[in-house]
């Protein structure tokens, strides 16, 4: 018992502190979600429809807000306030080419935003940001794993595709702020696979595989070695899993396949009718939806049927599509299906051979002619489908979520992963002279392939304020710019100044930068950074210590081979690297001797970071956004309580005039009520009716409330009556009971009592508490013949004359004075103590005197104490008693 209550509430104090993880495995047509919670099973979330996947899409609907697949099916008649395929637009620019291919893929309208990003415009002319409407799909998500965690969830790994640039990045932690998650970690979709593919493996051999995931948006090839190895501290088995190439397209999804289905049911509708149904949107968005359903079909089979009912102009729309005139359709895309794996080996610097699986994933290896393309690249014995296309991202998400949170118990998985794409630092070099134009410097400082998670410290021999600019050294995409951002680096001379007084020489700006386990790239710190000889006792002291020498040396040394000295400017970071190593503690252990160490010293710089190009939202904006997504929530409740009362008062009042029906005759209604009283509310009937079909569509929340609380009123007293009559049969069984029961115990009693007098033998009562009892139970016996005859007069469309609950409570004050009697137990030690009657008689008087709990207290210090509960009374051994099981 001990036991278990200790497991249990170590379980309770875990949960409080055990947050969940939700995982999304974000797509540009389906949301999957997984959620990670002690106790909760590890499966994918359902949504409430019971669909493991949800659609993209949010959409409007008269005002209503909608997701999943409700939305995207509204597309075909809300084409203008269907917003599907949003993805597409993250962190781009409203004038790359990926924009105007959305307006070719989706329906809704677009506007350039005040920071050069895509608006979608509702048909009423709201203006939504992308990364806004992206974040009404995660809080829709959150709410759902709410639901299923019965508590708040905020954590959340998202996955993003791992040629995501930057901006990109940026949309999405945007968007999930937004939501009101926060951002646990973004995580490629291809190494989210790789995590959940070795969650059930062990890999004793290392091997490689290539996650080939073929989505909507794009396909990408992800090179992933795993080695299950024993970590050398603490000799458990975990498994490493490196990324060591990616390789990808970005125009080849999915959706550019249902884009090109639908080319060919265009074609076929405009040949058929002369006309050109790309005029109409509906029918566009019509046309969209069939092609899907089409595409799905021959996946499996060699022809479909496509049909749209009136498809536009009140034309009935069918045609016949063969999958070779898909596939011929799609003939151009067949040779680039397989080059994302070529690419991944070959920036992994392997081969096919080193190979040991193809893993497939991603709606779109479904596909035959994508699978048979694939199969022809890399031979059809390395192909695997061992894990489930759509779910194995979201679920390893989640686990890596769990991982990363350090508060699941979970399979040792370590992942290291790389950035794909070259990114640079470029900054001016200090004018020589006053005229001369400033040198641009540029070192590429995490070049495609760097793992993430990385730190590089540069070195700067500057001796003012300066920029630096981080740039990708290509566009990471059609029309997308290239540089990210501009930071600028001051308070330099001050900062030289102040080391220069103390007797430094020479020093240096040192910058960090990082590329987080997400993916972002940034100036993490600045610092000037000057060696001054110490040559007081404690800088002797400190220096012989090594105290304070080494914080950053080991990132200096890493800038050391990574930032190349092109020029005098950037050769500075080897020199720079090679004092920080002569002044580490090492060295001072090795010449203890030495009379002055250089002591390091640095001073922040102030950075100010800004976004050139594509800005991610500020602070201010994503507040702005956050309140105009609570205000629709807030709508929406409001919405749904005002509903909500609307059907429970519409389906009172169908209740009501179903009692009042002049079928329904001698129901307990009828027989209850007065004709006066069924007019009163016959007639409120009719103008509640009156009211909510005049009304009703305008009607607040709390009127439908008044309104029935008004009915109520009226009908409550005919209820009343229906009530007692129901209850009161079994109240007067009741009162009878104990009636009965407290006549037979008293028989009983006085017989005991006069037998144990003329034995000379103690007793439990004196014939005084006898007495009480006795007075008690005529009370009771009086009230209830009196009353019980009046009630009988009484019809049952009058009020009733006693209440139940009277009954029960005076039943209740008999049952309790028996009860302390019947519960005494025997004096103990009567012989001794000669004068019992006179304490006997002191209690009796007290108990009548209305003391009521402690009548026992005074027969035997034993006596446990009575408690008035029903618990208690329950144990009373009334066997011979009529009625006690009722108890
Ligand atoms: C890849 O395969 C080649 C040829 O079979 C082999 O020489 C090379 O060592 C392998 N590389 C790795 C990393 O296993
Ligand atoms: C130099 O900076 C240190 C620490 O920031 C400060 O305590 C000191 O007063 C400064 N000295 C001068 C001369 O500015
Ligand atoms: C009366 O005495 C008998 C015999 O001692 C006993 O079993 C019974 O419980 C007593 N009755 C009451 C009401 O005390
Ligand atoms: C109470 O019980 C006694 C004895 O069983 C009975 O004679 C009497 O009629 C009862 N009184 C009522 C009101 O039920
Ligand atoms: C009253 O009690 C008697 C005896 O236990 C039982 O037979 C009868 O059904 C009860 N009546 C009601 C209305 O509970």
């Amino acid at each position: 018992m001990r036991l278990l209550t200790f497991w249990t509430i170590s379980a309770l104090a875990c949960q409080l502190a055990l947050a969940s993880v939700l995982a999304i495995d974000y797509g540009t047509d389906f949301i999957t979600a997984s959620l990670m919670k002690p106790g909760v099973p590890f499966d994918v979330l359902l949504n409430k429809d019971s669909k493991r996947k949800v659609s993209s899409t949010v959409a409007w609907k008269k005002g209503d807000r909608l997701f999943g697949q409700d939305a995207f099916n509204t597309g075909s008649r809300f084409p203008s306030d269907t917003f599907t395929y949003l993805k597409t637009l993250l962190g781009a620019p409203f004038d790359a080419p990926v924009v105007t291919y959305y307006t070719q893929i989706a329906s809704a309208d677009i506007a350039e935003s005040a920071r050069r990003t895509v608006d979608l415009v509702q048909s009423h002319g709201t203006k939504w940001a992308v990364e806004e409407l992206v974040a009404m799909k995660f809080a829709y998500i959150k709410h759902l794993a709410e639901l299923v965690a019965n508590e708040k969830v905020t954590d959340v790994v998202v996955t993003v595709p791992p040629y995501y640039s930057q901006f990109e990045r940026d949309a999405i932690a945007d968007a999930i702020e937004i939501s009101g998650l926060r951002t646990l970690a973004i995580i490629n979709d291809g190494t989210a696979v790789a995590v959940n593919y070795a969650m059930t493996r062990t890999f004793p051999t290392p091997e490689y595989h290539v996650i080939y995931d073929a989505g909507s948006s794009g396909i990408r090839a992800t090179v992933a070695s795993f080695t299950t190895a024993k970590d050398p501290k603490t000799g458990a088995a975990g498994t490493h899993i490196a990324v060591s190439g990616v390789g990808y397209d970005r125009t080849t999804g999915g959706v550019e396949l249902d884009r090109r289905m639908r080319e060919i049911l265009i074609d076929a509708f405009n040949a058929k009718t002369g006309r050109d149904i790309r005029q109409d949107k509906r029918g566009m968005a019509k046309l969209w939806k069939e092609a899907l359903r089409v595409k799905a079909i021959l996946s499996a089979n060699t022809e479909a049927m496509a049909m749209v009912e009136s498809l536009a102009w009140d034309i009935d729309f069918k045609t016949k599509v063969t999958r070779a005139q898909f596939e011929e359709k799609c003939k151009d895309l067949k040779s680039e299906y397989a080059k994302p794996i070529e690419e991944a080996l070959k920036n992994a610097g392997l081969t096919l051979d080193n190979i040991t699986s193809v893993i497939f994933t991603g709606g779109s290896t479904r596909i035959p002619m994508v699978q048979s393309a694939v199969k022809a690249a890399v031979g059809e014995d390395k192909i695997a489908l061992n894990v489930n296309a759509d779910e194995a991202a979201v679920l390893g998400a989640a686990l890596y979520g769990a991982s990363l949170s350090r508060q699941f118990k979970t399979k040792a998985i370590k992942v290291s992963d790389i950035s794909v794409h070259d990114i640079q630092i470029s900054y001016f070099a200090a004018a020589t002279t006053a005229n001369s134009r400033p040198r641009s410097i540029t070192t590429l400082i995490f070049p495609a392939g760097s793992k993430v998670g990385a730190k590089k410290v540069l070195t700067f021999k500057r001796k003012e304020d300066f920029s630096v600019f981080l740039d990708y050294k290509f566009p990471v995409a059609p029309g997308f710019p290239t540089r990210m951002l501009e930071v600028e680096i001051g308070g330099v001379a001050e900062a030289f100044a102040n080391l220069t007084e103390r007797g430094a020489v020479d020093p240096v700006v040192k910058a960090t930068l990082t590329l987080s386990d997400s993916g972002f790239v940034a100036v993490k710190d600045a610092v000037a950074y000057g060696e001054i000889k110490d040559e007081s006792l404690t800088g002797k002291l400190k220096g012989l210590f090594g105290g304070g020498a080494s914080s950053s040396d080991e990132a200096t040394a890493e800038s050391a081979d990574n930032a190349p000295p092109r020029d005098s400017e950037s050769s500075s970071a080897s020199a720079a690297s090679s004092s920080a190593s002569a002044s580490t503690s090492a060295a001072a252990e090795k010449e203890p001797k030495k009379a002055a160490v250089p002591v390091e010293n640095t001073i922040p710089l102030s950075l100010e970071v800004t976004f050139p190009t594509i800005p991610p939202m500020t602070v201010e904006q994503k507040k702005t956004s956050r309140s105009r997504l609570r205000a629709i929530d807030a709508e929406e409740l409001t919405k749904t309580r005002r509903e909500e009362a609307r059907n429970t008062f519409e389906s009172y009042l169908y209740r009501l005039r179903d009692l009042l029906d002049e079928d329904n005759k001698d129901t307990p209604f009828k027989k209850c009520s007065q004709p006066r009283e069924r007019t009163a509310i016959a007639e409120k009937l009719d103008d509640s009716f009156a009211w909510l079909s005049e009304r009703g569509d305008l009607a607040e929340t709390s009127q439908f409330l008044d309104k029935r609380i008004a009915l109520e009123t009226l009908e409550k007293p005919i209820i009343h009556r229906y009530q007692e009559i129901e209850a009161f049969p079994q109240a007067l069984n009741n009162s009878q009971m104990w009636n009965w029961s407290t006549r037979l115990f008293l028989q009983e009693a006085r017989t005991n009592l006069t037998n144990e007098a003329a034995a000379d033998l103690p007793s439990k009562w004196t014939s005084l508490e006898l007495d009480a009892l006795e007075k008690t139970l005529r009370e009771h016996e009086a009230w209830l013949s009196e009353w019980v005859e009046k009630q009988k007069s009484v019809k049952s469309y009058q009020d009733p004359v006693i209440e139940t609950t009277e009954m029960k409570a005076r039943a209740k004050v008999l049952e309790s004075h028996l009860q302390r009697l019947w519960k005494r137990k025997v004096p103990k030690a009567v012989k001794k103590v000669k004068p019992t009657t006179t304490t006997a008689t002191t209690e009796a008087a007290k108990e009548t005197e209305g003391t009521t709990t402690t009548g026992d207290e005074a027969a035997g210090e034993e006596a446990p104490n009575v408690v008035d509960s029903d618990e208690q009374q329950q144990q009373i051994p009334l066997e011979e008693e009529p009625g006690h099981d009722e108890l």
